[in-house]
């Protein structure tokens, strides 16, 4: 591990380091995360909340992540689906509204496969996966060095739901705008003034030829929607549980999965899909040195996923200091893209 000088005190960079006669060293920046301390005391008081909290970027240990992935197989998540054949059916136009050669920001990038198309289409200059899960991104930046040819990739590892300063990273080659990557409907899962806050965040990473790019699940029938988060297979299921285990592990507790329920219920009048598990029979959990009791049908909080209309989710970029906004829907009006700039 090298102190690399180039970046701020905020930022460590790293070169993960490579036996003799094996694959080159890949670039990793860790950014700075908050410590650990603060992130159990802020995950404990979610939890002893009179209507308990456990915010929704706990989900994504290995096996929770897997479980994504298969949920984005499911035909009633169609997510997806959706966006891919907006993606296809619209390629050109949008294509047209986003600069040659960018700096490619993939934020929340996982195995960063939503990107290869497009990174290859605008010959982009870099490649710059984020995300939280450090593992995960050094092998999607080891495979972006491998499958990019000339396009220089690197990672930055973030808690980009908390900040995002990646300025020190995009000035590296400053004469290349950054397009900021964010499909999926990630913003969904920020509460409205988060989400807000995020979106102007990436704003202030833009110079004028800069775009952020992005996908956003819209309003839609009650049952599509909460059929697409209780599927019958039980895939979103047990990705909700498995929350406890990470919750387990991160505060020393002792959350038996099997007594609790997956809910995910529309609120029409929030305009989101609320995910909670509900407590099958009351319980007493240890929660590192404390105790909190669940009556039955007492719940946890788990997920808000805000679906949002064209227009609406154009007035909160709007709101954002967007002032370029240009938007394409799949046939059925279930999902928008958006293309943005300053
Ligand atoms: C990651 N995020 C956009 C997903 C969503 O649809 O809100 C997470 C998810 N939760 C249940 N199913 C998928």
């Amino acid at each position: 591990m090298e102190r690399n000088e180039e970046f701020p005190q905020s930022a460590l960079s790293q070169l993960e380091t490579a036996p003799a006669g094996a694959a080159p060293p890949v670039r990793v920046v860790e950014m700075a995360m908050g410590n650990a301390e603060g992130e159990r005391a802020r995950l404990m008081q979610g939890l002893f909340r009179p209507r308990a909290t456990i915010e929704p970027k706990y989900f994504y240990d290995p096996r929770g992540c897997a479980l994504y992935e298969r949920i984005c197989t499911l035909p009633e998540y169609y997510l997806p689906g959706a966006e891919r054949r907006i993606f296809a059916q619209h390629r050109e136009a949008i294509l047209r509204e986003l600069p040659h050669a960018p700096q490619w920001i993939d934020l929340g990038c996982g195995d960063g496969r939503k990107s290869p198309d497009w990174v290859r289409m605008l010959k982009a200059r870099r490649y710059v996966g984020v995300d939280i899960a450090k593992e995960a991104l050094s092998a999607t930046v080891r495979r972006a060095i491998r499958d990019y040819g000339d396009t220089e990739a690197l990672g930055i590892v973030c808690d980009f739901s908390r900040s995002l300063d990646l300025r020190a990273v995009i000035a590296e080659m400053a004469d290349r705008p950054a397009v900021f990557f964010y499909p999926g409907s990630s913003i969904g899962n920020f509460p409205e003034p988060d989400a807000i806050a995020l979106l102007r965040s990436v704003r202030d990473h833009l110079t004028p030829a800069g775009r952020l790019f992005l996908g956003v699940d819209l309003v839609k029938d009650r049952d599509v929607l909460e059929t697409a988060y209780a599927d019958p297979q039980g895939v979103t299921a047990a990705f909700n549980r498995n929350v406890l285990a990470v919750v387990n592990r991160i505060v020393d507790a002792d959350f038996v999965a099997d007594r609790w329920e997956h809910r995910a219920v529309f609120d029409a009048q929030a305009a989101r899909i609320e995910m909670r598990l509900v407590a099958r029979e009351s319980q007493l959990v240890r929660i590192g040195d404390r105790r909190r009791g669940f009556a039955r049908g007492d719940s946890i909080l788990t997920e808000y996923s805000h679906k949002y209309t064209v227009e609406g989710f154009g007035t909160l970029l709007a709101s954002a200091g967007f002032a370029r906004v240009r938007a394409w829907t799949d046939d059925r009006r279930w999902y928008a893209v958006f293309v943005a700039g300053v």
